[in-house]
């Protein structure tokens, strides 16, 4: 029997590796206490996200599925089947699937950070889609990146969904969205699902889903943090608040200490008194002319949006306009 292994080509851009321990003791140093959300991803918050993804609270997730199923024709057009499709942030390339399908592009860029699940995106990815022209490159996506990989004269596309947009606070949104309209070119795409505005109800329940779901992958960056740093946080008394700050239009999640407690991390200690919380995630969310504004700022032109009936969630499609 003939064994095929699936082939991509893989590109080490040797990113530096973030570092938890200083991250967190300087979050946990400073005032209001915080601690970055790209912490959340180890192998049990990935986990849980997914499962987050899957709760009827959350509609994130299935609202933007919907909204490219429903429109997969105009997106290929736009698109267009000759484009070098880019997806910073790839994770396990499952939201792109659809896409390759239905677009033909000439070649795949997944970009991601971590190096060993990228390789193993990669490879499942070229084992169920032979004909495809993958370039896998491990780097860093949030810093100015100049692809390794050569496709002359194909038209570059970048491809950013779920709202992670929203995990950057608006002044960060502008300088990331810069990057990439620098990475794909003048007359390069970006399509782009950014979650919308609406009743703070929605809001609120889609973040503090029944299942507790949410409140447990909040709860893991503890764990976590644990277990790396052999610091010893009480987890079960840090109990998760997630709500729809209005003014600053963006959900905010923290994790609230029930009681006095001392925290020990590699030799540092940290005092917290009832009620007292570290920052977690910000998760902005935009109307769809606020967006497009961010966006023209960056250097992008809107060119089309989808949203769903309710008004939940928008796909954008921007054109780089290359003069910024
Ligand atoms: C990954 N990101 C877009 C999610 C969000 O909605 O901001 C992360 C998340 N946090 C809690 N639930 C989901």
């Amino acid at each position: 029997m003939t064994q095929t292994i699936a082939a991509f080509r893989y590109y080490d851009c040797h990113p530096a590796p973030a570092d938890l321990h200083a991250e967190v003791i300087r979050g946990l140093s400073r005032e209001p206490r915080g601690i970055p959300p790209k912490f959340f991803y180890d192998e049990a918050g990935s986990r849980l996200f997914d499962a987050i993804c899957a709760t009827p609270e959350y509609y994130p997730a299935r609202v933007e599925t919907g909204i490219i199923r429903r429109n997969l024709l105009e997106i290929v057009a736009c698109v267009g089947s000759g484009s070098l499709l880019i997806e910073p942030g790839s994770g396990d390339c499952r939201k792109v699937r659809e896409l390759l399908a239905a677009i033909r592009p000439r070649a795949y860029v997944p970009v991601d950070i971590s190096g060993a699940w990228l390789r193993q995106a990669a490879r499942r990815l070229a084992e169920e889609f032979p004909w495809l022209d993958i370039h896998a490159v491990c780097a860093d996506f949030t810093a100015p990146l100049d692809l390794p990989c050569r496709a002359d004269g194909a038209r570059r596309v970048a491809f950013f969904p779920g709202s992670s947009i929203g995990n950057f606070d608006p002044g960060q949104a502008v300088g990331f969205l810069s990057h990439l309209a620098a990475m794909v070119r003048q007359g390069g795409g970006l399509l782009i699902g950014v979650d919308l505005k609406k009743d703070a109800a929605v809001l609120n329940a889609a973040y503090n889903d029944v299942q507790g779901l949410t409140a447990a992958f909040n709860r893991n960056l503890l764990v976590r943090i644990n277990r790396d740093l052999a610091a010893n946080f009480e987890v079960r008394r840090f109990s998760h608040r997630a709500f729809y700050n209005e003014a600053e239009g963006r959900i905010e999640m923290h994790l609230v200490s029930e009681t006095r407690q001392r925290v020990l991390i590699g030799g540092r200690c940290f005092d917290f008194e009832p009620g007292e919380g570290i920052h977690t995630e910000n998760s902005y969310k935009y109307t769809v002319a606020q967006f497009q504004e961010l966006a023209e700022q960056a250097g992008f032109e809107p060119v089309r949006v989808w949203t769903d009936a309710d008004g939940l969630f928008s796909v954008h499609y921007l054109e780089a306009r290359g003069n910024v």
